[in-house]
């Protein structure tokens, strides 16, 4: 038998017992001065730290990403160079539900990738769907709070979420694709992750190209049916998690292989879609995949708090070599997630292991709760001290052109923007006639768990909008009930 260890108080002394409080005599009351009961109790209230507001039921693993092909002359992201291998941590996610909530609810899954970098974190938080319902992110709050719960029963309302779709068509594209077979995936290692948002990169000489990232499943895309989808919901409402772990376990690794699609900078302007528009993918054959490496998990969290629950994947972790695009969404996370996790763990959480960069870091941040670091003089810049200088040789913040008023608008349209195309094609020359079924049942079934006039109306004219076709086959069979 191995020799256990003794048990310790937090402060690492042998506690006294793991079955019994000091008490005065056998029968007596417990006594305030047994530390360790309170320190039990004390740590035992304080477990729990808020949730994520959306995604917060996931979790991940770590891996490794290998650059097999040579996109130097694209970025000069150190990542990205032939033959780099970068240690990394993957979380996949739902979106609306909470913690506890089934992973195989209708929903679109989180991708989020952190990267250790020689150049600081570089986090890719992406989804397992090219598009986005939303084009503003003023209204990501208003959409997020529809797909959660009422406020007056605490309960999720299809009718709520088919008021705020059908008031806001460009959610038309995502929407067609959470109710075909990618609503709902087999598992997290059988989805693809894209990075959904354009994103910058700029080579060594400063040239730069818009770039979308694809991370296509090395196991195959499979999904559930809507049927198989409710089934896991009862039976195993951890399907996902399980999944992930044991194959992680069993020493069979998912992996993903990465690709690109790069846009020379200045075709941004004239491109038929707006390449900023989250709502849009950019169609293949503008823009074809350009295949740039590997990831791998192999590894699984030893403790999930500590490493998944406490991990915080950030848009605005950029390292030199990439940056960001106009899209009006991007734009407004880079500003949103440092901030959510400053509330949900606290204003160092960049101290927390898992999300600590391998690099030293010369910040000159200070203070605050948990800081682990000692902040070292000069604690101000300029100084004639010797304290670090932003003056970084190469590429660290990569930026275009801005001009004009300020307004509150729209994008302006270019030659073949509109909210329904994309989602049109995706009906009609991408679903075969099995999958343009199972989307009509899905959708029809969303339909009839509760959505009421006007908005189902509205939703029979929102379908019709996207396929004429489809619209009708919808609504007939919601009417037939
Ligand atoms: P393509 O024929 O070149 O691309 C279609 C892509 O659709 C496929 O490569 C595959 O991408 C994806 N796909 C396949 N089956 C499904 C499904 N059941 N649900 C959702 N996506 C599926 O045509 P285009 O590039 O012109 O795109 C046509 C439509 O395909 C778009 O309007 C969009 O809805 C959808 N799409 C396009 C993507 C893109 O980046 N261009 C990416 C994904 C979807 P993958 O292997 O990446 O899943
Ligand atoms: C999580 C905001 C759009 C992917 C979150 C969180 C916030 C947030 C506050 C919780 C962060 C945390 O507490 O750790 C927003 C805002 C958006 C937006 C304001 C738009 C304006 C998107 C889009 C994607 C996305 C377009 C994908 C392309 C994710 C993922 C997570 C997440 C994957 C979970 C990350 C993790 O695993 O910890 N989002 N989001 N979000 N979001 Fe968004």
């Amino acid at each position: 038998m191995t020799e256990r260890p003794y048990t310790t108080t937090d402060s690492g002394a042998p506690a006294g017992s793991d079955e019994y409080s000091l008490t005065v005599g056998a029968n007596g009351p417990i006594v305030l001065h047994d530390h360790y009961l309170i320190e039990q109790m004390a740590q035992f209230n304080r477990e729990r730290i808020p949730e994520r507001q959306p995604h917060a039921k996931g979790s991940g693993a770590f891996g490794t990403f290998e650059t097999t092909d040579d996109v130097s002359e694209f970025t000069c992201a150190s990542l990205f160079q032939p033959g780099a291998k970068t240690e990394m941590l993957a979380r996949f996610s739902s979106v609306a539900g909470e913690r506890g909530s089934p992973d195989t609810w209708r929903d679109p899954r989180g991708f989020a990738l952190k990267f250790y970098t020689d150049e600081g974190i570089y986090d890719m938080v992406g989804n397992n769907t090219p598009v986005f319902f939303l084009r503003d992110p003023l209204k990501f709050q208003h959409f997020i709070r529809s797909q959660k719960r009422r406020a007056d029963n605490n309960l999720r309302d299809h009718d709520m979420q088919w008021d705020f779709w059908s008031l806001s068509p460009e959610t038309a594209h995502q929407v067609t694709w959470l109710m075909g077979d990618r609503g709902t995936p087999s598992t997290w290692r059988h989805m693809n992750g894209y990075s959904s948002h354009t994103y910058l990169w700029v080579n060594a000489e400063g040239v730069k190209h818009w770039v979308k990232y694809h991370f296509k499943t090395d196991q195959g895309v499979e999904c559930l049916t809507g049927e198989e989808a409710d089934r896991f919901t009862m039976t195993d409402p951890d399907h996902y998690t399980r999944d992930l772990f044991e194959s992680i376990a069993g020493g069979d690794h998912p992996s993903w292989t990465l690709h690109v699609q790069l846009m020379p900078f200045d075709d941004a302007k004239t491109y038929r879609f707006n390449p900023f528009d989250l709502t849009k993918v950019w169609p293949h054959a503008d823009y074809p995949l350009v295949r740039v490496g590997k990831m791998t998990l192999h590894t699984n969290p030893v403790d999930h708090h500590a490493q998944i629950e406490q991990a915080a994947f950030a848009p605005s972790n950029v390292v030199p070599g990439i940056g960001f695009s106009p899209d009006k969404m991007l734009l407004g996370r880079v500003f949103s997630y440092p901030d959510a996790h400053r509330a949900r763990i606290g204003p160092n959480y960049q101290q927390i292991p898992v999300n600590r960069p391998i690099n030293p870091v010369h910040s000159y941040s200070k203070d605050g709760a948990m800081r682990i670091d000692p902040v070292h003089d000069p604690v101000y810049a300029p100084n004639s001290k010797g304290g670090p200088a932003a003056d970084y040789p190469g590429q660290a913040e990569p930026q275009w052109a801005a001009d004009g008023e300020l307004v509150r608008s729209a994008y302006e349209l270019h030659a073949e923007d509109d909210d329904w195309g994309q989602a049109g094609t995706l009906v009609r020359e991408v679903l075969d006639d099995d999958a343009r079924e199972r989307l009509v049942s899905n959708a029809a079934g969303h339909l009839l768990a509760g959505v009421t006039e006007p908005v189902l109306e509205r939703a029979f004219e929102y379908w019709r909008n996207v396929d004429a076709d489809i619209g009708a086959r919808i609504e007939a069979a919601v009417r037939a009930g």
